[in-house]
């Protein structure tokens, strides 16, 4: 079997041939694999091409000074341990040589048991520190992983009530979907900042959670609603606000601004509060008009698609005093992305 000592190669690094000579053969007598350069340029050169798990190297030396060779393989080899080794006892550059990432400091002479004694530690040292490298990596992907797996969860429980809501409705799940991609389009076509876009996509789908609380007497009524009827089913922007508003998430919370504000309009004359303007929240505003565009485009059970250049007309119709101006400009402006999203997530008996 392999001696553990020998899978370990050292570099030793001293412009005196004899002192490397002489460690050298300490080494080699302590069961170490060892080669030496008599430079910096030469070492890092070995370096390079061969897996050497310690250096020792002179800090006096002509040409490259120690602390130089230091410095540079710290940041090349950070798996390398490094000890320093010189004639002169300096507490200030042995300071120096552990700040910038030595292993240890040793004065020569070096008798063999100090000699290895330090070698030992910093392999010791230098293993531990792999470990603990590796560990964290570990940690550090799998704690990736779930926040990806919670995410993931978060969306999909999202989508799940949102669809519970549009289904009924009558509404189709698909619409959920595509009102969702609508909103995040718009939203960062507007310039919002990216964070809020992602709460705007995820939060969208809620916008008609509140017709849970909706009698199915009213919500699936073949022919028009009476002025009652009607009202109560004006009361479902409120009823989503209500669920959804004491959530502890952020995107629940921003759910709870869209179901409130999907039915205001820009002029003041929507429900439930009138709101008028910059008043209704500007994720309200996006999702009115995504929400409008998917309704018009897409069949429902009680009526048909209708083209989408007569759904564009419809809406610039409503410029101004349905909608928000500025985003259904934006909003119009993006057709090409709007109408792949439409065929993306189209209906599935489409
Ligand atoms: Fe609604
Ligand atoms: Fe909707």
């Amino acid at each position: 079997m392999k001696n553990v000592r020998s899978m370990h190669k050292i570099l030793i690094v001293d412009d005196e041939i004899v002192i490397c000579n002489t460690f050298s053969r300490l080494l080699d007598y302590a069961g170490y694999e060892s080669q030496t350069a008599q430079n910096g340029k030469d070492a890092l050169q070995m370096l390079a091409h061969q897996d050497f798990s310690l250096m020792l190297s002179d800090i006096n030396m002509q040409g490259m000074s120690g602390l130089e060779l230091l410095s540079q393989v710290v940041e090349k080899y950070p798996d390398l341990a490094v000890l320093m080794i010189s004639g002169v006892d300096d507490r200030d550059i042995a300071i120096n040589c552990l700040e910038i990432g030595a292993y240890g400091y040793i004065i020569k002479p070096v008798q063999m048991n100090e000699l290895v004694i330090n070698v030992a530690n910093a392999l010791h040292r230098r293993e531990l520190e792999i470990i603990n490298k590796h560990y964290n990596q570990q940690l550090k992907e799998l704690v990736a992983e779930r926040t990806e797996e919670l995410n993931l969860a978060r969306e999909e429980t999202i989508m799940t009530l949102g669809k519970a809501a549009e289904f009924r409705d009558n509404e189709t799940a698909q619409h959920t979907i595509r009102m969702s991609h609508y909103c995040e389009l718009l939203a960062r076509q507007s310039g919002l900042p990216d964070s809020q876009c992602e709460l705007i996509r995820l939060a969208s789908p809620l916008h008609d959670i509140g017709k849970i609380g909706i009698s199915d007497t009213i919500l699936l009524k073949p022919g028009k609603l009476t002025p009652e009827e009607f009202a109560i089913m004006q009361q479902h922007p409120e009823i989503g606000y209500r669920i959804l508003v004491d959530s502890k998430s952020d995107s629940l919370r921003l759910g709870a601004s869209i179901a409130y504000t999907h039915h205001e309009k820009f002029d003041g004359c929507g429900y439930p509060r009138k709101l008028k303007g910059s008043a209704i929240p500007i994720e309200g505003r996006i999702a009115a008009i995504s929400d409008v565009f998917d309704a018009l485009t897409t069949d429902r059970v009680y009526k048909s698609a209708i083209e989408v250049n007569k759904a564009v007309e419809i809406m610039k119709e409503g410029r101004g005093s349905h909608f928000d101006p500025e985003l259904l400009d934006i909003f119009l402006s993006n057709m090409d992305s709007i109408l792949q999203i439409k065929e993306q997530c189209a209906d599935h008996n489409d």
